[in-house]
């Protein structure tokens, strides 16, 4: 009898614990303490509880039970967490439902007063409802979005979805979509001090009224159902890729500013893309703050013009603060910062007709509010002056610039900030590294002009450098957290792993000054390139290598993917490219065409550029050779080796480089002389590399013994420069590589050896800068080949 009682109990008390019936009575509660005390759905899909972000704060919420990152859809107060200990949901005799802090204090209630309402239930939908004696939902979670619409869930004119502030957050940020008063769904951000929409795109050039879309419908109202469609009164429609019923999706307002819908992946748990709004996270308004520009590229990232600084790190919608404090007064005391490519959307002072670059200037001098003007080439001259400074965006082929107004007093930084890049939290298109393989489901809704340019035109700088500010101490530890944030692409790897993906260092591929170079592919079948640094001294020089690289992301840079670092073990782990290094290209009986080695002088020239300019001439790379080109399948240039590379502080008066660096015949006389080292060193090599790749021999600047003071290189400069001067007209086929048959654009050929000669120059004030160089050679790109 006492075993079938136990019996009994265990059994009930079994039934309780598992199946807890899914329903919250009137007169009972849900408490913070106990975390077993769960309302689920009745097929198991959705959970409505209390949910940790962090340590004692939690939200009462329904999450994707489901899901691996178990996913809110809802909570009832986002900005107000409560307590881990005392907090719960109690369902009032009185009807109302509230959630209690520790203390006691309501934090959210219900706005339900009927004394007949009898329980609360979790639906299948992810809807928690409260319902009457008779069945009848009397409130309901889905009129109380957050950031996420679940199908079945309706967006109506008095509702907005409205984002997480940062990602692995609740907390409300500021992009939102609602139904603007003209009856359009818009997505726009409604920051502390301006308000903005941004889709439908603003831009010149797009319809609002494209896709079918009305504003005669006033009803603003929108529904995203089971089969994956999203239909708004608006008359705009869009559907998810994998459009069909059975699959868990939900559509978010997420914290980058982007609309997106996700499925759900039942195997393994993960969600993916189906659809976003946005193709271009820059397109976003707000999203770098005030001040704060969004740059495009692969990977979008924020950053401050020079000399500002982040409002908060963490958050980078909070914008950039200016080293000064505005102020009117005497037009003398100003000056123009210029930020190339760059541009702040909106916030006009006036829309002048074309005027000259003088006039805008003065224009934006005399007028107290303005804060900067935009200037662009195209046409006449457009001019822009703006009162405020949002949606700062810039992009290789912008036509503009703009000219910041600082006082003449500010000080241009040592070493902040314009492309002192933190990693935005801007989720990167395409691939966001949190979800699984989005990349052919994504689908793109608008395509703007820049989408096409990625990966084409210069890809965009990358964060260096925060790190910096930090000194050597905090470097390993700041790094530690850097390099995750990175991509994730870029990760530490295990001397194991690398071993088994060089088969034991089997095949070595190189060798250059700071190690041995192997081949490799890596478990997901990437073939790599891994270097073993010989020599490393403690830390430093490989953190450095290991920072500077990991970041740097450029398609005529050898991407690195990783590194290892285990006791003496330090090796890195690049990218492998195809084909072979520039000097078998160019000395040897496989040489390139004309096409191709001006294609390899132009990014070579990139590459460089991007250290020493985007970088604020912080990467130098010391040991530019024919060695250190690759050149990947379609012969693109990709250089590689930055083991040399020290960062140098900016205006080369610091630069203190203990030993020699580089190669003998591309140094630059500055090593010779013992002077200063800045990135002139690297504009020498680059201008013996194009001289060779005009010749198709070596140049060696070494003086050969015996023979008369004079080396190679500077003896067939010197004859150049005497046969230009002399006019005479066929100077550039006395010169030319002969293996080409006289295939080349003599355009184009003659500007090479003009800028290699400028490159060699002795002086080194007289050298051109990379980034001029990359100017040069892309205005004589299109030259037409082999007809002159
Ligand atoms: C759970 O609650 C529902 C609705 O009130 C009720 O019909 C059902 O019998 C309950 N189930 C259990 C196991 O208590
Ligand atoms: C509670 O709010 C909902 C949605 O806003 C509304 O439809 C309902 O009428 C409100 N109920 C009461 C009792 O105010
Ligand atoms: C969806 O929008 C398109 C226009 O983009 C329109 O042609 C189509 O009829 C709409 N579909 C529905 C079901 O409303
Ligand atoms: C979308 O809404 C329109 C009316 O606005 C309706 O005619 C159409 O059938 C809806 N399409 C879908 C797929 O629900
Ligand atoms: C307005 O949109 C709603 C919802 O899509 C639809 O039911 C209604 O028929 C539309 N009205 C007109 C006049 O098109
Ligand atoms: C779910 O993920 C698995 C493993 O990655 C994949 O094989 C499967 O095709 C995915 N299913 C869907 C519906 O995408
Ligand atoms: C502005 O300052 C300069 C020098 O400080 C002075 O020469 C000039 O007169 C001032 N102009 C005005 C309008 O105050």
């Amino acid at each position: 009898m006492v075993t079938k009682t136990f019996l009994l109990l265990l059994f009930c008390s079994l039934i309780r614990c598992s199946t807890s019936n899914d329903t919250l009575r009137r007169g009972s509660s849900l408490s913070v303490d106990d975390d077993s005390h769960l309302i689920t759905s009745p097929d198991n899909s959705f959970t409505c509880g209390f949910y940790s972000f962090q340590t004692n704060a939690y939200w009462f919420a329904i999450w994707f039970k489901n899901s691996k990152d178990r996913t809110v859809v809802w909570t009832a107060n986002r900005n107000r967490p409560v307590n881990g200990r005392g907090s719960k949901v109690t369902f009032r005799k009185n009807g109302v439902m509230v959630l209690t802090d520790v203390d006691g204090m309501v934090v959210w209630e219900t706005n339900t007063t009927s004394t007949d309402a009898n329980y609360a239930v979790l639906l299948n939908t992810g809807n928690l409802v409260m319902k009457n004696q008779k069945g009848q939902i009397i409130w309901q979670s889905f009129d109380y979005p957050t950031d996420t619409l679940l199908p079945s869930q309706t967006l109506t004119k008095s509702k907005s979805l409205i984002s997480a502030s940062r990602k692995e957050s609740v907390e409300s940020g500021y992009f939102r979509l609602n139904y603007n008063n003209i009856n359009v769904l818009t997505l726009n951000y409604d920051g502390p001090e301006v308000s903005s929409v941004y889709w439908p795109s603003p831009n010149p050039g797009f319809n609002v009224w494209d896709f079918g879309r009305t504003s005669s419908n006033s009803s603003k109202v929108a529904v995203f159902n089971d089969f994956g469609v999203f239909n708004s009164s608006d008359g705009w429609n869009f559907s998810a890729s994998d459009a069909g019923f059975g699959i868990r999706r939900r559509l978010t307002m997420d914290y980058d500013g982007n609309l997106r819908i996700y499925s759900l992946n039942d195997s393994t748990a993960l969600w993916s893309i189906s659809w976003q709004a946005i193709a271009q996270p820059c397109d976003v308004h707000g999203i770098c703050g005030r001040n704060g520009i969004c740059i495009h590229g692969e990977k979008a990232q924020c950053s401050c013009p020079p000399g500002f600084e982040w409002n908060d790190p963490t958050d980078l919608t909070q914008g950039c603060n200016p080293p000064f404090k505005k102020t009117c007064g005497n037009s003398s005391r100003f000056r123009f910062l210029e930020l190339p490519k760059t541009d702040y959307y909106g916030f006009d002072l006036n829309r002048s007709p074309p005027i000259s670059f003088e006039a805008c200037r003065d224009l934006c001098l005399r007028d107290c509010r303005c804060e900067a003007f935009n200037y662009r080439i195209t046409g006449e001259g457009s001019c822009y002056a703006k009162s405020a400074l949002f949606n700062g965006l810039r992009y290789p082929n912008f036509r503009g610039t703009t000219y910041l107004k600082v006082p003449t007093s500010m000080e241009t930084p040592e070493f902040s900030s314009i492309f002192t890049c933190t990693d935005a939290p801007v989720v990167m298109i395409g691939s966001p590294s949190m979800y699984e393989s989005p990349d052919k489901k994504v689908k793109w809704i608008y395509l703007y002009s820049i989408a096409i340019a990625i990966g084409v035109v210069e890809a965009l700088l990358i964060l260096l450098g925060w790190w910096v500010f930090f000194g050597n101490n905090a470097l390993v530890a700041s790094l530690e957290d850097g390099y995750r944030m990175i991509s994730s692409q870029f990760r530490g790897f295990t001397y194991q792993e690398l071993i088994k993906a060089t088969n034991n260092f089997k095949v070595e591929i190189g060798r250059g000054g700071s190690g041995a170079v192997y081949k490799g592919v890596l478990e997901d079948q990437r073939m790599v390139a891994v270097k073993r640094l010989g020599d490393v001294s403690e830390g430093g020089e490989f953190w450095a290598e290991v920072s500077t690289i990991g970041k740097i992301n450029h398609m005529n840079l050898v991407r690195m993917w990783g590194f290892c670092s285990q006791k003496q073990h330090k090796l890195v782990v690049y990218e492998y490219v195809q084909n072979l290094s520039l000097d078998k290209r160019l000395f040897s009986s496989s040489f390139l065409q004309w096409e191709q080695r001006f294609n390899v002088a132009i990014g070579i020239a990139k590459g460089l550029a991007y250290l020493h300019h985007e970088c604020l001439e912080w990467v130098i790379h010391c040991d530019v050779k024919p060695e250190n080109i690759l050149l990947d399948a379609a012969f693109e240039p990709k250089i590689a080796d930055f083991g040399l590379a020290k960062l140098s502080e900016r205006g080369g008066q610091n630069s203190k480089f203990t030993k020699i660096r580089g190669t003998k015949g591309y140094m630059a006389p500055e090593w010779a002389h013992n002077l200063p080292i800045t990135a002139k060193v690297d504009v020498y090599g680059y201008g013996v590399v194009v001289l060779e790749m005009v010749k198709g021999i070596r140049l060696p600047n070494v003086i050969v013994q015996g023979e008369e003071e004079e080396s190679a290189l500077m003896r067939f400069v010197r004859s150049t420069k005497r046969k230009i001067l002399k006019g005479k007209e066929l100077w550039i086929e006395e010169i030319m590589d002969p293996r080409l048959g006289g295939l080349y654009s003599r355009k184009q050929a003659a500007k090479l050896v003009e800028i290699g000669i400028a490159c060699v120059e002795e002086d080194r004030n007289k050298r051109p800068t990379m980034g001029s160089i990359v100017q040069v050679l892309i205005n004589c790109e299109s030259e037409l080949f082999y007809k002159e």
